[in-house]
């Protein structure tokens, strides 16, 4: 018989999507209402460590509340049957909750992590997947290395709500540059927002039917290796999702004149020849993407404008590891 494990530990990368999950199907099970498209960071990571509590209560060390979190044990402990009370911690490697998707890292590292603490490692990753989900539906692509897509799927009970890899990050290899404006935890988190987008906001409905579309275009583009074909249906794609949140009731706004300030240098430097494209998820922060050869450049321009704290520098994984390796 295998022997249950002490204690775990597991980490997973940060992603972003390029064509955004903004809206659920089912809200007990977390599936998303249409599919997205985003790619999985190299350094941007979460870990969770696992071990038996020393008393009778789960001890959590972790950013924020950890309900999400809780979701996640409370699934796995019902899939297993493993009740031991546990101490958790999840750390990141970047600043938490302020839209940098740290629950996405957080929540896929803890599933990670209780696959070994208490499935002795047997799940597959669509069914550590389905734990993951709970606690954020963004994290199910943080188990995917490269360009992912998260179909939604169309099964009642989520089966063929599922993710897998479209193409390594050598295929088109990106770097990131994130201009953080503001690294506090957010006024509304996501699954909140995305509630009242649903509830309130007229352009909620075109944002879902308009999915198929700005799907093809992306992962076209990404098959076509073609960074400006990319960088607008991206761009065109997140300004969508925000622009469902500038119209719910009461109206949510995570934009602060930093973020404004990056956007508009990212549009200069684009229409003066610099390959480059931002993308903003439930946060001030803009994260701009473009080849590596211009990461320089790019940072130059960034690391001056008002608002900007500080710059955050990343990749496109070329695999789940730490240890990944430099693409060239
Ligand atoms: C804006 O995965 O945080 O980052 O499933 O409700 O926990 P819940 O939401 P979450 O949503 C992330 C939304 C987004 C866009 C995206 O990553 O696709």
């Amino acid at each position: 018989m295998t022997k249950t494990p002490q204690q775990a530990r597991a980490s997973a990368p940060s992603n972003i999507a390029l064509v955004k999950y903004w809206g659920k199907r089912d809200t007990q099970r977390n599936l998303p209402l249409t599919s997205s498209f985003s790619v999985s960071l190299s350094h941007m990571r979460s870990t969770a460590t696992i071990q038996e509590a020393p008393g009778p209560q789960d001890l959590w060390h972790i950013h924020g509340n950890p309900n999400k979190a809780e979701r996640v044990l409370q699934v796995a402990r019902e899939a297993t049957g493993d009740h031991r009370p546990l101490e958790i911690t999840i750390e990141n490697s970047f600043p938490s909750g302020a839209g940098l998707a740290s629950s996405a890292s957080s929540m896929a590292a803890l599933a990670l992590a209780l696959n070994t603490m208490l499935a002795q490692d047997r799940l597959s990753t669509e069914e550590i997947a389905t734990w993951a989900r709970l606690g954020s539906g963004s994290s199910v692509r943080s188990l995917y290395p490269g360009y992912v897509l998260w179909d939604a799927g169309t099964q009642a009970d989520g089966s063929d709500c599922i993710a897998r890899t479209l193409y390594p990050a050598q295929h088109m290899p990106l770097a990131l540059v994130v201009c953080v404006v503001d690294d506090q935890p957010k006024p509304i988190g996501s699954t909140a927002a995305m509630e009242r987008c649903r509830e309130t906001s007229p352009l909620y409905e075109r944002f879902h039917t308009q999915n198929p579309a700005d799907l093809k275009q992306a992962t076209e583009a990404v098959k076509e290796q073609d960074f400006f074909a990319l960088a607008e249906i991206s761009e065109a794609n997140c300004q969508a999702m925000h622009a469902i949140m500038h119209t719910a009731q009461p109206p949510i706004n995570y934009f602060k004149p930093g973020t404004k300030a990056a956007i508009e240098c990212v549009q200069k430097l684009r229409q003066n020849g610099t390959p480059c494209f931002f993308t903003i998820d439930a946060g001030p922060n803009v994260k701009v993407f473009c080849p590596p050869e211009h990461a320089q450049s790019v940072t130059e321009a960034c690391e001056a404008l008002p608002g900007v704290l500080y710059l955050l520098q990343d990749r496109v994984a070329t695999s789940l590891h730490e240890d990944d390796a430099p693409q060239t």
